[in-house]
C-alpha cells in the first residue's frame, strides 16, 4: 500500500511509484471558476442537450438568466425545464405583463396632468396681467444720480415724461405729490404729454394745475405725439397758462444754491424736428450743460456738442421687460432695443432714458412700473 504525501494534489507532479514523473499541467485551471464554465460536454465528452418543454420558449428568471442552465450541470433533468425550477432550487418567475394587463393596472394620469398644467398656466397668465395692469396705474418715485464738479452743490431735477394724458385723476394727484415730495430745484417735462388723438385735455390740465402749486420752475420740450396731435397748439396754450417754459432748440441760464447751469431744450429727433446746433448756439464754453429732449435718437450728437448730461423718454422702457433680457419692443418698430432705459455714456456725455409715466398701444407694463425720476446732480451725490 502506498500513500501520498498529504496536501499534494494529483497535478502537483509527485512521482508515482514505478512511474515517470509527469510535468505539471500548466493549463490546469481552478475548477470553481465561473468564468471558465464552458459547456462541460466538451470536457467530459458527453454532449449535453437542453430539454425544452413542448411548445414552451425558454423562460426567464428574475435575474434575467435563462433557466436552461446548460452550463451548470452535467445532466439535464426534465425538472430543469419546468417553469421556475432549476437543479436543486426553485426560482420565482413572472410572466411579462401584456399591454392590456399594464393598461388595466396603470390608471390614466395624463388627463389630470394636462388639466393641472392648464390651470397653472391660466393662473400665471392671470397674475401676470393683473401685475401688468397694476404697474400702469401706480406710479412710484425713481431716483438716480450724476456726479459733476461743475456745480457747487446738489441740483435736484424731477423729470416727468410720456404722461400720455393719463385719464385717472387719482393717479395724476399721486404724480403731483411724488414731485412735491422730491423737493425739486426744477421740473423737466420731456414730451408726449398728450396722445396723437385725445378725447379731452382735462388730464394734462389737472397735471399742470397740480404742478403749478410746487415752488420750482417748470420746463417742457415737445415729443413726437405732441407734434402729431391736432391738439398741439391747444397744449402749448395750456403750458403757457400754467407758467411752463417751452424750450424748442433753445437754451436758458438757470441759477440757484447749486450754482449755475446752461439748460438746453432740443426738439424731438424721432419725429425729425430737433436741431442741437441751434439749441447750443451762443452758450459759454464752460459750465454745466443739461439737455432736455424727448427721444434717445439724439444720443450720438451729445458729446460733440459738449453736453454733460441729457435726459429723455419716448421708449417707455419697452413697456414689457423681461429679467436678464430687458425691453422686448419699443415705439418705432424697434425689437430688443439697445437703448431703452437708464444711463448711457458716450465720451464725456451721459444720456438718461426714463421709462416714464404712461403707455401707448397695449395698456400694460411689466417689470417696468410707471415712474417719476429724481435726478440728483452735483459734486457729492
Ligand atoms: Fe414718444
Amino acid at each position: 500500500m502506498t500513500s501520498r504525501p498529504a496536501g499534494k494534489g494529483r497535478s502537483g507532479g509527485a512521482p508515482r511509484p514505478g512511474g515517470k514523473a509527469r510535468p505539471a499541467q500548466p493549463s490546469a485551471k481552478p475548477r470553481s471558476s465561473q468564468a471558465d464554465a464552458k459547456p462541460r460536454a466538451t470536457q467530459s465528452g458527453v454532449k449535453q442537450t437542453a430539454v425544452k418543454p413542448s411548445g414552451a420558449k425558454p423562460r426567464t428568471t428574475q435575474s434575467g438568466k435563462q433557466s436552461g442552465s446548460k452550463t451548470r450541470t452535467s445532466s439535464a433533468k426534465a425538472s430543469q425545464t419546468k417553469p421556475g425550477r432549476t437543479a436543486g432550487f426553485s426560482v420565482a418567475t413572472r410572466r411579462p405583463a401584456t399591454k392590456q394587463a399594464r393598461s388595466r393596472r396603470t390608471p390614466r394620469r395624463w388627463p389630470r396632468r394636462l388639466a393641472l398644467t392648464l390651470v397653472i398656466a391660466f393662473a400665471l397668465g392671470a397674475a401676470t396681467l393683473v401685475r401688468a395692469d397694476w404697474e400702469v396705474h401706480n406710479t412710484f418715485l425713481n431716483t438716480t444720480s450724476h456726479r459733476t464738479d461743475e456745480l457747487a452743490s446738489e441740483l435736484r431735477v424731477v423729470q416727468l415724461t410720456d404722461f400720455h394724458n393719463i385719464p385717472r385723476p387719482a393717479q395724476v394727484r399721486d404724480i403731483v405729490e411724488l414731485v412735491r415730495g422730491a423737493d425739486p430745484d426744477l421740473i423737466a417735462i420731456t414730451g408726449d404729454l398728450i396722445n396723437t388723438n385725445n378725447r379731452t385735455l382735462d388730464p394734462v390740465r389737472r397735471l399742470l394745475d397740480g404742478l403749478s402749486g410746487i415752488d420750482a420752475p417748470r420746463y417742457y420740450v415737445d415729443g413726437n405725439h405732441d407734434h402729431w396731435s391736432a391738439d398741439h397748439a391747444r397744449l402749448h396754450e395750456l403750458l403757457e397758462r400754467f407758467d411752463v417754459t417751452i424750450l424748442t432748440d433753445e437754451n436758458t441760464q438757470v441759477s440757484g444754491d447749486f450754482g449755475r447751469l446752461s439748460l438746453i431744450g432740443v426738439d424731438d429727433y424721432f419725429s425729425g424736428n430737433g436741431d442741437i446746433d441751434a439749441a447750443v448756439a451762443g452758450l459759454p464754453d464752460k459750465g454745466f450743460r443739461l439737455v432736455l429732449t424727448h427721444s434717445p435718437e439724439i444720443f450720438g450728437e451729445l458729446d460733440r456738442s459738449h453736453i454733460d448730461y441729457a435726459i429723455c423718454g419716448h421708449t417707455h422702457g419697452g413697456q414689457i421687460r423681461l429679467p436678464l433680457i430687458g425691453a422686448i419692443y419699443q415705439p418705432g418698430g424697434n425689437w430688443f432695443p439697445k437703448v431703452s432705459k437708464g444711463a448711457y455714456v458716450d465720451g464725456d456725455a451721459t444720456l438718461f432714458v426714463d421709462s416714464g409715466l404712461g403707455v401707448t398701444g397695449p395698456k400694460l407694463r411689466l417689470f417696468n412700473q410707471s415712474q417719476v425720476t429724481l435726478h440728483r446732480i452735483g459734486p457729492d451725490v
